[in-house]
């Protein structure tokens, strides 16, 4: 929201504001941002949207990137999201992604100062393996509360690599990005449209929902996943959330994660090759 890397004017602001006015009205609290997202702006427009709500109901996870994770930069990066967000405290802190030149010990000093300030109440991990996450783990005074990875019925790299065994294992959260949107760089046909995918085709008839709620549906069911998507569209929010109407049944569930037709074993350690223009 906001525009793309930078910020861009062109977008609907009200547009944005009003889509996650939408979702807090509807039931969904949780709000995923960075400050990297259109430069700033996108934690701006969360801050304007949930002025009218009890701040202590929303759950806020914003994240710092891989190039401000210096114990000062993070520090800096947290306080400069808090201003954009109009908030003392954010719920949940992620590392967008790991900067090999970085130092895992000083990273947590400054989380570790974070959490004891109370700006911070978890910290999470976006686009790691499980190694990283044990790194980490060992210089936290907090364990990691969440991960967030890539992960769709495409991108399987996490359930692969046992990412999302290992989190439901150690009672981490497993976030996953990009749950919905199934276009991607060499996949001839881009979206889950009707006809793109006859097996998404077949599945959406049969519970007489849309594409779009099974692949989210897909995800949703599978133990301690959860889902963040961007929509600015109310009807298309309003979709993800009646998915709670209706349950795949086992064999069909089944049927999806091993025929889907289309499988990578990248996108939980480098987003770059899927980003979209
Ligand atoms: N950690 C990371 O490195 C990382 C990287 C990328 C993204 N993320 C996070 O993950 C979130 C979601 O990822 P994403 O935005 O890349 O992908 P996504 O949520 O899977 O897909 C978003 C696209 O799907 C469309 N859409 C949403 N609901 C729909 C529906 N019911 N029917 C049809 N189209 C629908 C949206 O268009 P409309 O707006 O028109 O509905 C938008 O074009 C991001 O907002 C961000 O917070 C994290």
């Amino acid at each position: 929201m906001g525009g793309d890397v930078k910020a861009n004017n062109g977008y609907d602001d009200q547009e944005n504001i009003d889509a996650i006015v939408y979702a807090l009205e509807n039931g969904i609290n949780h709000i995923d941002t960075s400050e990297s997202y259109s430069g700033g702006k996108c934690e701006k427009l969360i801050g304007k949207a949930i002025k009218r709500f009890d701040r202590h109901q929303i759950f806020i996870a914003t994240k710092v990137r891989e190039w401000n994770l210096t114990y000062d930069k993070i520090i800096f990066a947290c306080n400069e999201s808090l201003k954009r967000l109009q908030t003392d405290y954010i719920d949940l802190y992620y590392i967008h992604k790991q900067n090999d030149k970085s130092d895992i010990k000083e990273i947590c000093k400054a989380l570790n100062y974070l959490l004891e300030q109370g700006l911070i109440k978890d910290v999470g991990l976006s686009n790691v393996k499980v190694n990283t996450i044990k790194k980490y783990n060992k210089y936290l005074n907090k364990k990691i509360y969440a991960v967030q990875n890539q992960y769709n019925l495409i991108c399987r790299e996490s359930q692969k690599k046992g990412v999302i065994d290992y989190c439901k294992k150690n009672k981490i959260k497993f976030i996953c990005w990009r749950p919905i949107l199934l276009s991607y760089p060499g996949v001839k046909n881009p979206k889950y449209e009707t006809g793109t995918y006859p097996l998404l085709d077949y599945m959406a008839k049969k519970y007489n929902v849309t594409n779009v709620q099974i692949v989210a549906k897909w995800l949703l069911q599978q133990e301690n996943v959860y889902i963040i998507f961007k929509s600015n569209n109310c009807e298309h929010i309003k979709e993800i959330l009646d998915t709670d109407k209706f349950l795949i049944s086992d064999d069909d569930w089944k049927k999806l994660d091993k025929e889907f037709p289309i499988q990578f074993d990248v996108g939980c350690s480098s987003n770059e090759f899927y980003e979209l223009s």
